[in-house]
């Protein structure tokens, strides 16, 4: 250190300084390198013989930081301080101060000396720093309506100069009133950094509107507008209304189970409620329903429900229960015998007006009113009653039982000529058994609505004179028939007997064509025809013959 400069230094030292530029300011981020600029960057003189940085202490006093020497090219730190391993010197003169903080907010002075000249320029550094993203704390868990609620604290962390919050609601602002809306902002200093931290605590009184708002926190920087994230508050309120739903589907009919539902529109929902159920009251907990289970005609009144809280809070229905009894006598299975009577009583209760139907195995009927009973009578008799939606039905099975009774025993000769179709109808119920005094063939039978019709065809080789018989467990019937051979000895007479019966019969069979309603007169018409005939014309053929002479002509074909 032997050049002229020291001395010069020395010089400046001692406050003999030629010219002081007024300050300039230089704004800087926290932490990072803060660059102070030596005349704003102007070219240095063509004479300079050195660059010196010094600064102000907090005491006032001035601090050596570096100089750079034009000879030497480098620059010499004289700092001893924390500035000796922070600061260093551009190409371009300006002073680099690395990891920026707030105590670097003071005067820096650049000195230019020139062979000529000495300047000056002083330059104030103001160090700034983003605060941290807005964060709200302590959060509320719900807001009651109408009672002032601390919402939660805001805070944004270590800033210069200090943030500033405000609040949002939905995005607006929210002003504070002191009243519903009270807001308590601070700030604090941190002492080893002096970076600031902003606090905002928002007392809120929510109303029913505020239900689903989004709230947050804004908070202004000179750096920066950041906002929190938003946050939407549960808002309990007491209910204002209480429903009461009768569920059932369509009307309440007797034996239905009906459920009673309460609903009170506060939040949250109440879990408890009080049924009134027939002027008792019923404390259901942690649900909001009661079922009356299999409901009577009784039950037909007025239900509440209220809150447990407030029992003024209720609301009634009126249930309406629909019923309908059917009695029906008789029931099940009912026997009877064919000339029986059968009285049928039928019975109905009902709320309202009921429609009452009978079917007859299956098929629609009007009420049975039964006379002497007859075959025809009998069948499966169904009752139903409907009303509201109520159906109810009985019903009785009739059976008509009768000794079976011969209507008819016919005999014709078969479209071959070779054969006799011998044909035995009776009634009876159950079916009749039949049994004929000679063999056939061709056996044919049926039996509907306690009608049964037997045919055989048999092959007479001589004059016989045929029984049939009927039996079920009630009794039995027999008649006979005579039937004259087809072989030669009676042709004679045979041929025309024959064919004027079958004559007859087609005649008969016109006549019933014609008239089908009047069949059963043109059969006893028939009949009498045939037994007028064969009285007048001697054809020996009587069709009435006892039990003896059929045993006797049984006997007779046995030993032919
Ligand atoms: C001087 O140099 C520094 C570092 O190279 C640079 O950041 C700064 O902008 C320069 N200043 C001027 C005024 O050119
Ligand atoms: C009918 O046939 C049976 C055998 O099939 C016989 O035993 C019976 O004697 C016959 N009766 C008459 C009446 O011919
Ligand atoms: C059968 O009856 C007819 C009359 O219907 C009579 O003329 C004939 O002689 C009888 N035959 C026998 C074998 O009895
Ligand atoms: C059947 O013939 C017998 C004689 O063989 C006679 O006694 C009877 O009266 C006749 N019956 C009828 C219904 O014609």
């Amino acid at each position: 250190m032997d050049s002229p400069a020291f001395l010069l230094l020395a010089l400046m030292s001692a406050g003999t300084l030629l010219q002081v530029r007024s300050l300039d300011t230089v704004t800087a981020l926290y932490g990072e390198t803060i660059v102070v600029p030596c005349n704003n960057g102007a070219s240095p003189p063509d004479d300079l013989m050195f660059t010196k940085w010094k600064y102000e202490r907090d005491d006032g006093t001035a601090g050596d930081l570096l100089v750079k020497q034009i000879q030497k090219g480098e620059a010499t730190v004289q700092a001893t301080d924390d500035y000796a391993q922070r600061v260093s010197i551009a190409d371009n003169s300006s002073l680099l101060i690395s990891q920026g903080s707030l105590k670097d907010e003071r005067t820096f002075t650049c000195m230019v000396v020139s062979a000529s000249n000495l300047m000056e320029f002083p330059v104030t550094v103001v160090v700034n720093k983003k605060p941290s993203t807005p964060e709200i704390m302590d959060k509320a868990e719900m807001l009651e309506k109408d009672k002032l609620t601390m919402l939660g604290t805001c805070i944004v962390k270590d800033a210069n100069p200090a943030a500033e919050l405000t609040w949002t609601k939905n995005g607006q602002p929210l002003a504070a009133d002191g009243k519903a809306v009270v807001v308590s902002p601070s700030v604090k200093v941190d002492p080893a950094t002096g970076l600031s931290s902003t606090s905002s605590t928002l007392q809120y009184t929510a109303t029913k509107e505020d239900i689903g708002a989004s709230f947050s926190c804004l908070s202004t920087h000179l750096l920066a507008k950041q906002e929190s994230t938003p946050e939407v508050f549960t808002i309990h309120y007491p209910s204002e209304k209480v429903s009461l739903q009768v569920l059932s589907e369509g009307p309440v009919a007797e034996g239905d189970n009906v459920t009673l539902k309460c609903h009170a529109d506060g939040n949250p929902p109440p879990s408890s409620f009080n049924f009134h159920i027939k002027g008792q009251k019923v404390l259901v907990e942690n649900s909001d329903s009661y079922t009356l289970t299999a409901i009577h005609r009784d039950g037909t009144g007025e239900y509440k429900c209220s809150l447990v809280d407030d029992e003024k809070m209720e609301a009634a229905q009126n249930i309406v229960v629909s019923y309908l009894d059917l009695s029906l006598t008789p029931t099940g299975t009912v026997l009877k015998t064919v000339g029986d009577t059968l009285a049928v009583k039928m019975e109905k209760d009902a709320s309202g007006e009921a429609k009452v139907s009978w079917t007859k195995d299956g098929k629609a009927a009007k009420a049975p009113v039964f006379g002497e009973l007859t075959y025809t009578d009998a069948g499966v008799y169904v009752c139903e009653v409907t009303m509201a939606g109520i159906t109810r039905r009985q019903s009785f099975e009739l059976v008509v039982e009768g000794m079976p009774v011969i209507t008819s025993l016919t005999k014709h000769r078969a479209d071959d000529a070779q054969h006799k179709v011998l044909t035995c109808e009776a009634e009876g119920v159950p079916e009749p058994i039949f049994q004929w005094s000679i063999n056939g063939t061709h056996e044919e039978s049926s039996y509907r609505n306690g009608k049964a019709t037997h045919k055989i065809t048999v092959t007479p080789r001589v004059n016989l004179t045929v029984t049939c018989s009927v039996t079920n467990r009630l009794g039995e019937d027999v008649m006979t028939i005579n039937v004259s051979s087809l072989f030669k000895e009676d042709t004679k007479f045979e041929g025309s007997t024959e064919d004027a019966e079958d004559q007859a019969k087609l005649i008969v069979g016109i006549v019933a064509g014609l008239l089908i309603a009047a069949a059963v007169v043109g059969l006893i018409y028939w009949l009498y025809m045939k037994n007028s005939r064969q009285g007048s014309w001697k054809t020996g053929e009587k069709e009435v013959g006892t039990s003896e002479e059929s045993k006797k002509l049984e006997e007779n074909n046995h030993n032919v």
